[in-house]
């Protein structure tokens, strides 16, 4: 038999845990939100309509595995006030579900049963939750990597349950949580922002911004194929790597030249933000052995000549 669940804070991802635990025969046992409606929403999606609870801490108190998925900041919180309450059993597995904080946060579900061993964990779906969305659009969690952490039970029921899930469990360290977070933000949201920058390039070139994605796109996942094939530094390609000392000179006259590259203030413009990725573009090319020493100087005299 699978375990028993609870889930507190009932948003984009309680809900999604709350319709494919059901669906993978996890037992759905309790359901509480801010408010009670979300709370009646998930248990109606896992099939338990009568398991919603106004109180936090009546939610988890028989299940086997509690997912603490409010809000980031108020995780910490939530889980000291069921605490406080017994709100946990005796073996409960405890998790949060943020990708940039640490299993720790729920040091205080330990003190809720001195003798018997609450365990704590977290459970990070590596997967961007846009929405609520239940039945019509899929399992959010088949085949994403979902990266835990904590006590060693808790880290083997999230192997378990990741598996149940369709994801594919990733064991990472418990200090190195916020970096990890960082690396997922610097390569999905960082993307999106070097994307825009590539975007309103190309548009000033006299592309419309609708079909300046769809001309970018093949670069884009060859130099995504390229980076899985060959790796870093070899699948830097282009005139940095080249040694192209004339054609980044022109990139930055042109760019300096367009009407719109100012951003507000305090904030770097286009020139700048080219020519920082320029500089940290330079190092790869060094250590792609393609790019000579003196090339290396004259590009670092342009691209740092604001
Ligand atoms: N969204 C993503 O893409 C994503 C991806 C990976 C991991 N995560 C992590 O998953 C967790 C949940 O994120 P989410 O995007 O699902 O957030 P969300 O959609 O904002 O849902 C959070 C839910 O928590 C409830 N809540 C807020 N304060 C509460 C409190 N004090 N007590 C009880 N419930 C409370 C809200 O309830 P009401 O609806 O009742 O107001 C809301 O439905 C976070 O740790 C986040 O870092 C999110």
């Amino acid at each position: 038999m699978k375990p028993s669940f609870a889930i507190i804070g009932c948003g984009k991802v309680g809900m999604a845990l709350a319709e494919y635990l059901s669906k993978a025969g996890y037992r759905p046992m309790g359901f509480s939100s801010r408010s009670l409606a979300s709370a009646r929403q998930a248990a109606e999606i896992a099939g338990v309509p009568e398991c919603c609870f106004e109180n936090i801490w009546n939610a988890p108190k028989t299940a086997d595995i509690v997912f603490i998925t409010t809000p980031d900041e108020v995780i910490k919180k939530s889980c000291r006030i069921i605490a406080e309450h017994k709100g946990f059993s005796e073996n409960a597995v405890v998790f949060h579900c943020s990708g940039a904080l640490a299993s720790t946060e729920l040091a205080s579900a330990k003190s809720c049963h001195a003798k018997t061993g609450v365990m704590i964990g977290s459970m990070h779906p590596l997967q961007s939750f846009a929405a609520i969305k239940t039945g019509k659009s899929g399992n959010p969690f088949e085949n994403i990597i979902m990266a835990v952490e904590g006590d060693p039970i808790a880290v083997e029921k999230a192997r378990t349950i990741a598996v149940d899930l369709g994801a594919k469990p990733f064991t990472i360290k418990t200090e190195g949580k916020i970096l990890y977070h960082a690396a997922a933000v610097v390569a999905s949201n960082y993307l999106v922002t070097l994307m825009d920058l590539a975007i309103k390039l190309m548009a000033a070139s006299g592309v419309s911004e609708s079909e300046a994605f769809e001309i970018l796109k093949p670069l884009i996942q060859g130099t995504l194929t390229n980076i899985e094939t060959t790796g870093i530094p070899e699948a830097l390609t282009g005139p940095i790597a080249r040694g192209d000392v004339g054609i980044v000179e022109k990139h930055v006259q042109a760019i300096r030249l367009m009407p719109d590259r100012k951003a507000p203030k305090n904030l770097n413009d286009m020139v700048e933000y080219y020519s920082m990725n320029g500089v940290e573009t330079i190092k790869i090319a060094r250590a792609k052995g393609t790019l000579s020493e003196n090339a290396a100087k004259q590009l670092l005299k342009i691209l740092e000549a604001d």
